[in-house]
C-alpha cells in the first residue's frame, strides 16, 4: 500500500463554514477539528487511549518543550513522537517561536532566528527556521509549522509590518528546509495583527510558497472576541479555499463556533485541558466550577448529554469531592470530559454544516449554555 498524499477535500459548505477531510500519512482528520494539546509528548493527565476515546483525531506537540527535554534527537532515537507517546494518528507541531516568547529567558530575536535560555536550567539555545523545521522532522511531525514571530498586541502598523515581514522571510527559509514526504505537510503562518492590508500581504506571500495549509497566527492575544472575529472576517478570504485553515491557540467553545462560521477548519487550545485540571467543566449547559459547594450532594452526571467515561460513570458530587481533596482522578476525569465536549461541539458543527443548518446549530448550542447547571 502506498502512503496517500497530504490532501484536503471539502465535503460541504454552509455560508463560509466548511466541512472537510484532511488525509495524512498517519490517518484522516474530519474538519472542523479541535486538536488536543500534548505539549511535552503527553496530553496532560491523559493516556493515549483516553485521548482517542474523546474522539480526538489529531494532537499537537511543541518544538520548544521537546527540544529541551528529551531533545529532538532522543525522540528520533526512540522512534519518533508517535511511537514515544503511543499516538499513531496525525500530530501537528508548533514551531517554537511562540513558546520561546512566552516561556524562555533572555530571549533575543534576530534575522537569523531566536536565541534564548531554557526556562528549566538556563542552558543557551538557538532556534532558526532551518533548525525548527529539522527538529519537527526528527519528531516525525505529520504537520510541520513554519517558524514565525507572533506579533505582540497592541502593536503599531509599523511594528506589525516589520514583524510580519520577518515572519515571511522565515516562512521562505522554513519552506526551503522542509523535506517533502508523502502524507506530510507544512503550514505557513499568517501574521499582520489587526491590520487588513498586512494580513492581505502576509497571506499572498505565503500562498506563493504553496504550503499544504495556512494558519492564522497572532490572534487571541488580548484583542477580544469581537476584534478577533472582525479580523477573521477578512483573513479567511485571503486564503485559498482548497487548503486547510488553522486558527492558532483558540479558544472557548463560543470562539470555535464563531471562527468556523468565518471559514476556519482547525483549532488548538490549552483551555479544555488546563480548565479540566483546575476544576472548570465545559458542558452543554455552560461552564461550571466543580469546587462549588452547590455540587456536594448533586448525584446527577456532570453533563446529561455526554457519553464520556466521566459523565456515564460518575456524579457531580464525586467530582466535587475529588477536587476538594486534590485527588489526581479529578483532573483526569474532567480533562476526559472537557476534551470530549470540545470534540462533540466540532462533530456537531460538521454534521450541521453538511445539513446546511449551521446557524441553527450555533443558536441551539449557545441557547443551552445560558441555562446553567440546574
Ligand atoms: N500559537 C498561538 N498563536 C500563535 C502564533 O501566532 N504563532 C505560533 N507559532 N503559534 C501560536
Ligand atoms: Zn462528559
Amino acid at each position: 500500500m502506498t502512503t496517500p498524499d497530504f490532501s484536503f477535500t471539502l465535503a460541504g459548505q454552509d455560508g463560509q463554514a466548511r466541512a472537510g477531510l484532511i488525509a495524512t500519512a498517519h490517518g484522516k482528520v474530519p474538519t472542523p477539528t479541535f486538536m488536543a494539546v500534548g505539549t511535552a509528548g503527553t496530553v496532560k493527565a491523559m493516556t493515549a487511549d483516553a485521548v482517542r476515546a474523546t474522539g480526538a483525531k489529531i494532537v499537537l506537540g511543541n518544538t520548544y518543550h521537546l527540544m529541551l527535554r528529551p531533545t529532538a534527537e532522543r525522540v528520533a532515537r526512540l522512534g519518533g513522537l508517535h511511537k514515544m507517546m503511543d499516538w499513531p494518528g496525525p500530530i501537528l507541531t508548533d514551531s517554537g517561536g511562540f513558546q520561546i516568547m512566552s516561556l524562555a529567558k533572555l530571549r533575543k530575536l534576530e534575522e537569523k532566528g531566536v536565541t534564548f535560555r531554557s526556562h528549566i536550567d538556563g542552558t543557551p539555545y538557538e532556534l532558526t527556521p532551518e533548525r525548527s523545521t529539522e527538529i519537527q522532522h526528527l519528531l516525525d511531525s505529520t504537520i510541520t509549522m513554519q517558524l514565525d514571530e507572533c506579533t505582540k498586541f497592541p502593536a503599531t502598523h509599523k511594528e506589525a509590518m516589520d514583524s510580519m515581514e520577518l515572519s515571511i522571510r522565515w516562512a521562505k527559509r522554513s519552506r526551503d528546509a522542509f523535506v517533502k514526504r508523502p502524507g506530510y505537510g507544512q503550514f505557513g503562518i499568517m501574521q499582520g495583527n489587526v491590520y487588513e492590508d498586512l494580513r492581505r500581504h502576509s497571506a499572498a506571500a505565503l500562498v506563493d510558497l504553496d504550503f499544504e495549509g495556512y494558519a492564522i497566527g497572532g490572534l487571541a492575544v488580548g484583542e477580544g472576541q469581537a476584534v478577533m472575529f472582525e479580523v477573521l472576517d477578512y483573513c479567511t478570504d485571503f486564503l485559498p479555499a482548497q487548503k486547510p485553515r488553522y486558527l492558532m491557540g483558540v479558544g472557548t467553545p463560543d470562539d470555535l463556533l464563531g471562527a468556523v462560521a468565518r471559514g476556519v477548519d482547525m483549532f488548538d487550545c490549552v483551555m479544555p485541558t488546563r480548565a479540566g485540571r483546575t476544576a472548570r467543566a465545559f458542558t452543554s449547559n455552560g461552564i461550571f466550577n466543580m469546587r462549588n459547594a452547590r455540587f456536594q450532594d448533586d448525584s446527577r452526571p456532570l453533563d446529561e448529554n455526554c457519553t464520556c467515561l466521566c459523565c456515564t460513570r460518575h456524579t457531580r458530587a464525586y467530582l466535587h469531592h475529588l477536587f476538594r481533596c486534590e485527588e489526581m482522578l479529578g483532573p483526569m476525569l474532567l480533562t476526559i470530559h472537557n476534551l470530549t465536549y470540545y470534540q462533540n461541539v466540532m462533530q456537531g458543527a460538521r454534521a450541521a454544516i453538511l445539513n446546511k443548518e449551521y446557524d441553527a446549530y450555533c443558536a441551539d448550542v449557545r441557547g443551552n449554555w445560558q441555562r446553567g447547571p440546574d
